[in-house]
């Protein structure tokens, strides 16, 4: 494939390879009649919880609707205190201020761009409920601390996994100490704390063709609740027993996810080393810092430092040479005008809003293409 433009993300390749299967799996929903939680959703629930090693996996709408009804299975509920990372896409404290609850953020470890847990101290409250850790970028976040913080102070931890299908964690650090709970080794994301919320938003990880989430959790009750609440807070149709939503995934998606499943670990095992060739590429240039390639990190994004040097201008630069790139995220949770004036600075944070850059990359990505991002960025750093 030739690009005008070399884009963030390419789906092509992996619709022309699955074409077949994508196909049949399409036409066995039309031809089934049932749109609506067919038996697909059944049978990926049932894959994930399995995959996971979760005793529930929740088909939802949105990664967006598996936080809100995370935290209300959880109990957060109007004047509750929710700890986050100020460092994430918007839909990290919307779910706490769609429930009446406040976003409470700490600032975040510069080097992994989440949560930092020694600064959970300072905030707690009696207030305080719950937390939600993001594993920004495909990176675990150091969910020793934040799982050993959360126990000694009986709060609840949801975990935000949109960017992290696949992701395990390995420590909170590359020589972790026994500050980490060696039992946690090697847990994919959102299994560690009280549950995770996925998103299968098409550019994910693992992505769907429309929007699509889901909430795991080995919580029975947290579960229960969970399914209720996707369904007009129901379980037994016409019997509501609580004010819910309607948030079921549609069996089309369900579909498409079981054929891309399959393929989850070999794309995220090329997003690796598409990773470590533009690590090995840019060590040590001067104005880039790189990712760490850390074990279980799947690289939703490739995210770079660019130093003493504007990023909005080099991103400029790249654009005019025809290599997309993107800033995730310009202006922090905090920041927003939806929370104008409300919040004091986070330093790390700020500084990460001016510096980041993610760089194109996607499971079949072509080494002419990846070379060709890696040469001009070169170029306009030089
Ligand atoms: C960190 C994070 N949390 C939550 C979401 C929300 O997921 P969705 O778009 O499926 O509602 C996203 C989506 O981009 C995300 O990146």
């Amino acid at each position: 494939m030739t690009f005008n433009k070399i884009p963030m993300l390419d789906l092509h390749p992996e619709v022309e390879m699955l074409w077949d299967e994508l196909q049949n799996a399409i036409a066995r929903v039309l031809r089934s009649g049932t749109f609506i939680m067919g038996p697909e959703v059944e049978i990926l629930e049932a894959n994930i919880a399995s995959y996971m090693g979760v005793k529930h996996a929740i088909a939802l709408n949105s990664g967006t609707d598996a936080l809100v009804i995370g935290l209300r299975a959880m109990g957060i509920q109007a004047g509750d205190e929710v700890i986050t990372t100020p460092f994430s896409f918007f839909a990290t404290a919307e779910c706490i201020s769609l429930l009446g609850a406040k976003p409470v953020f700490v600032d975040i470890d510069p080097i992994s761009f989440n949560l930092d847990p020694h600064q959970l101290e300072a905030v707690l409250t009696p207030q305080t409920k719950a937390i939600i850790p993001v594993h920004l970028y495909g990176q675990p976040a150091a969910m020793g601390k934040i799982l050993k913080f959360a126990a000694q102070h009986n709060l609840k931890v949801l975990e935000d996994c949109a960017q992290s299908f696949g992701a395990k964690y390995m420590g909170d650090c590359s020589s972790c100490t026994e500050e980490c709970n060696p039992k946690l080794h090697r847990k994919f994301t959102g299994t560690m704390g009280h549950a995770g919320a996925y998103s299968f938003f098409p550019s994910k990880n693992l992505g769907a063709y429309g929007d699509g989430g889901m909430l795991i959790t080995s919580d029975d009750a947290l579960a229960e609740t969970a399914r209720m609440l996707r369904s007009h807070g129901s379980i037994k149709k016409y019997h509501n027993q609580m004010v819910g939503y309607n948030s079921r995934l549609d069996s089309l998606q369900a579909a498409i996810l079981l054929v891309k499943f399959p393929q989850l670990e070999v794309w995220n095992q090329a997003r690796r080393e598409i990773a470590a060739r533009y690590n090995a590429a840019f060590a040590d240039h001067p104005h880039i810092v790189c990712p760490p390639l850390t074990d279980g990190h799947i690289f939703h994004q490739y995210t770079i430092r660019i130093k003493n040097h504007s990023r909005d201008t080099i991103q400029q630069q790249l654009e005019e040479q025809g290599i997309s790139s993107m800033v995730y995220y310009p202006i922090p949770q905090d920041r927003l005008p939806v929370y104008a004036g409300q919040y004091p600075s986070y330093p790390h944070s700020e500084q990460a809003t001016l510096e980041v850059l993610s760089l194109p990359m996607w499971p079949q990505m072509p080494l002419e293409v990846q070379e060709r991002v890696i040469d001009v960025l070169k170029g306009v750093l030089s």
